[in-house]
């Protein structure tokens, strides 16, 4: 009898303490009886991570491919052999399919996976007003594939508690497509979110049940969408406050969903039957309802 060690695959980043990628990706495998398994590999800074993927270029490294999260989203870029042509112009990867011949290839599915859930929950981008809190990374993710589909929003007001950084992001996004419907304003009373389609939060803030909102609620209408891309709490203070102006709410369990299913489909080459990707949902809800 053969022993056939287990292909790894797993996500990088620091911290990766509340990660629920583990859940969903190991629940896959199990259904699909394949022998691999989905692993944390907190990288305490950006010595480890060089070290990491030197290791990864080694013959016989078990793992064949892994999620990127905060604070390597951009770092990854230079350890690649190649990136998918959304990734580059996003600048943010956070999916690697590695190659038995250790080739490395970067995808980025938090901007995909987005506009999946955007399209669940009914909500058509096109021609719409988008307000967006937020200039990290998950907004660039956001504002990438808002800027780069067809049917794209009429515009999008882009707020961020450090100016600077949303015009810096702004500008870099703009070499790489067009950009043009993103306008930086400099309080969150600018974003207009009274006249808005859509508010997306991007930011970490409601992530503490302490945390103040950063928009007044009495901006928000019934003929919303509040998007906030924090799944843990399940409703935070915006999303509450917004509830109770009859807004449409939805958290982003659903963006996690949907990126990791497309980043599952592109370790696999295949896409997952519908009885897998319903696993791998169940298992992301009941792995927020323990951690909650
Ligand atoms: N649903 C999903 O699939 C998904 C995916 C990725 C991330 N997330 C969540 O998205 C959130 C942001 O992640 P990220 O990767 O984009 O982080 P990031 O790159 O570190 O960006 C953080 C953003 O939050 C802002 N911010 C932080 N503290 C603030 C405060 N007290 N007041 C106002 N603004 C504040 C920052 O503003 P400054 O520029 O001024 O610092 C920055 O715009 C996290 O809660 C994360 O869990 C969800």
């Amino acid at each position: 009898m053969t022993y056939e060690p287990p292909a790894i695959y797993g996500i990088i980043g620091h911290p990766l303490t509340h990660s629920l990628s583990p859940l969903m990706h190991n629940a896959a495998f199990k259904s699909l009886q394949v022998n691999a398994v989905y692993k944390l590999f907190p990288l305490g800074g950006d010595q480890e991570l060089k070290l990491f993927m030197e290791d990864l270029r080694e013959e016989g490294n078990p793992i064949f491919g892994l999620n990127v999260t905060v604070p390597y989203k951009e770092k990854i870029l230079p350890f690649l052999d190649a990136v998918d042509p959304f990734a580059a112009k996003a600048g943010a990867v956070n999916t690697i399919v590695i190659t038995h011949q250790r080739k490395m290839r970067g995808f980025n599915t938090d901007g995909p996976g987005f506009l999946s859930h955007l399209s669940e929950l009914g909500f058509d981008p096109k021609g719409k007003r988008i307000a967006i809190l937020g200039a990290g990374g998950t907004a660039r993710a956001i504002l990438s594939v808002l800027c780069l589909i067809n049917d794209r929003p009429a515009g999008i007001k882009l707020y961020n508690r450090t100016v600077d950084h949303a015009q810096k992001l702004a500008a870099q996004l703009g070499q790489n497509m067009d950009a043009s419907l993103v306008e930086v304003v400099h309080s969150p009373e600018d974003l207009n979110v009274e006249l808005a389609d859509c508010l997306i939060n991007t930011t970490s803030v409601g992530l503490k049940g302490e945390d103040k909102l950063l928009i007044d609620p009495d901006a928000v209408h019934p003929d919303m969408l509040v998007y906030d891309v924090i799944y843990n709490p399940p409703q935070t203070a915006l999303l509450k406050a917004a509830k109770s102006k009859g807004a449409q709410i939805s958290n982003g369990l659903g963006m996690l969903y949907y990126q990791g299913i497309l980043a599952f489909k592109h370790w696999a080459g295949v896409d997952i039957d519908g009885k897998c990707k319903a696993i791998m949902r169940k298992a992301l809800q009941e792995g927020l309802k323990n951690e909650s």
